[in-house]
């Protein structure tokens, strides 16, 4: 059986596949500007911290999960515990909301590609983009041509598509990063930049950035959303888990620092602002570009590697719900894909206009389409998905098991065990806690009550599980 389901060709092949998952918008456009609007060096001190606490460990909790249910993200659930298979539903439902307007993003890459070969832009950078995207059918066509190209390689199969397009696309994006990096650390002043990203200022970290750069661990770490899970389920019983859980988030960790790096003493060399938000790759990079020798052809260059980094990520988009279509339905790997790609290009409709004609549209909850869709899973799967993820691991999950699964019967050492159950379990639950509550409008004073509380539920139910003579670990 699972061979009709796929299996990757390499451990390699594998690593490369999952950090394509991992790096993508996240690392290249998020990252920088979150970095830049949220104090620099203390953004990136706290985001570090975090992807280390919690970045490896629940890497390692969903590969397991996805290895030992050998199924989608709803039916590795299922198979490990019988009724839990709803928090793989959340994460296949979310990563069908975040495909949808992810491709948004992604379609104004190809066409910022397209404007670099041509000979660059003319005029003002701002009104340029903001023309383009709220211009209607232009960037949904864009984007649909995302669609179509992440069709094409997921309907490939497992090995023969998304691992062979990842082992092409990921050292080129690691290349033309470092190329892009020399570039811009080279620039006059580039100092100042590299000192705002890195140097950390203490004083600038607030529970506000610290709940950013947690929402941005999951967020990079495509974590939460069973991408992992559907990604482990392919894997070979050999495979060591460990590793290739350590690997994914350096990886995914440098190709942000690296960005930041690309970015940042760019913008400060030319005397721009760090702060531009969203528009910062869109808006002040092309500046950028357009005030430097040769800086068409690194705009290509640049725009380029954002695209295979899109591109690995909207591939496992969509694998996280075909996997499900064909696990659960029946359904053949093509009919799948074609049929959630034509969902998602419809919906790409109402997400790329809310850039344009439907972005006073704001019907729900006050926001327009797009927006909302970005608060529904940042704010609401993304966590809950995360913080579900962790009660299974830590609570639910019987612990031989799991102990079983991580360590190949015993083959493999893994002597943190204890120390990773303890984490994911206590830490883990309490850092999830806080963004679901903070995100759901509990009051600052409130945040220390609630806390508090699920606590003593984590002491309590620990207690309990004591008395059932499960171990301690
Ligand atoms: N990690 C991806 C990025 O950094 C985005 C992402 C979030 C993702 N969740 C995912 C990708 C699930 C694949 C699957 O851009």
């Amino acid at each position: 059986m699972s061979n009709e389901r796929g299996n990757w060709g390499s451990s390699v092949g594998f690593v490369l596949a999952a950090a394509g998952s991992a790096i993508g918008l996240g690392n290249l456009w998020k990252f920088p500007y979150l970095a830049g609007k949220n104090g620099g060096g203390a953004f990136v001190i706290v985001y570090l911290s975090l992807v280390v606490i919690l970045g490896f460990s629940l890497m390692l909790g969903e590969m397991a999960i996805g290895r030992r249910g050998k199924s989608d993200a709803y039916g590795s659930y299922n198979n490990i515990k019988k009724g839990w298979g709803f928090v793989g539903m959340m994460g296949i439902l979310c990563c069908f909301v975040i495909y949808s307007y992810y491709v948004v993003i992604a379609g104004w890459i190809v066409k910022y590609i397209g404007l670099f070969l041509s000979g660059g832009m003319d005029g003002d950078p701002v009104e340029y983009f903001s023309t383009f995207i709220s211009s209607g059918t232009t960037p949904i066509i864009y984007s649909v041509i995302m669609v179509v190209a992440t069709a094409l390689i997921v309907l490939k199969g497992v090995s023969g598509g998304i691992e062979k397009a990842s082992k092409i696309m990921m050292p080129t994006l690691f290349i033309f990063m470092l190329i892009i990096v020399v570039r811009s650390v080279t620039l006059p002043n580039a100092m100042d930049g590299i000192k705002y990203f890195l140097k950390p200022d203490f004083s600038l970290i607030t529970p506000k950035v610290i709940i950013a750069a947690l929402g941005q661990v999951f967020f990079s770490l495509s974590l939460g959303m069973g991408a992992m899970i559907t990604y482990g389920s392919y894997l070979s019983p050999e495979t060591k888990l460990v590793k290739s859980a350590f690997c994914i988030p350096v990886l995914d960790t440098i190709i942000a620092l690296l960005a930041g790096l690309a970015i940042l003493p760019a913008v400060f060399s030319f005397g721009l602002e760090p702060t531009a938000g969203p528009g910062l790759i869109f808006i002040t990079l092309p500046k950028v570009f357009s005030a430097m020798p040769f800086g068409n052809i690194f705009g290509v260059i640049f725009f380029v590697l954002v695209l295979f980094a899109a591109l690995t990520s909207t591939i496992s988009l969509l694998e996280v719900v075909v996997s499900f279509v064909v696990d659960q339905f029946k359904l053949d790997r093509k009919k799948a894909t074609v049929l959630v790609s034509t969902l998602i290009a419809l919906l790409v409709i109402p997400n790329s206009n809310s850039f344009g004609s439907m972005a006073e549209l704001k019907v729900f909850f006050g926001m327009n389409f797009f927006d909302f869709l970005c608060y529904l899973t940042d704010n609401i799967l993304l966590p809950t998905g995360g913080l579900l993820l962790c009660v299974f691991v830590g609570f639910i999950w019987d612990k031989e098991d799991l102990k079983n699964e991580i360590t190949n019967h015993g083959e493999v050492k893994f002597e943190m065990f204890p120390l990773w159950i303890v984490g994911v379990k206590y830490l883990g639950i309490q850092l999830l806690s806080l963004i679901l509550l903070q995100a759901v409008g509990v009051q600052d004073q409130f945040l220390v009550y609630a806390l508090g509380t699920i606590f003593a539920v984590q002491i309590l139910c620990g207690r309990l599980e004591a008395k059932r003579g499960v171990k301690a670990v």
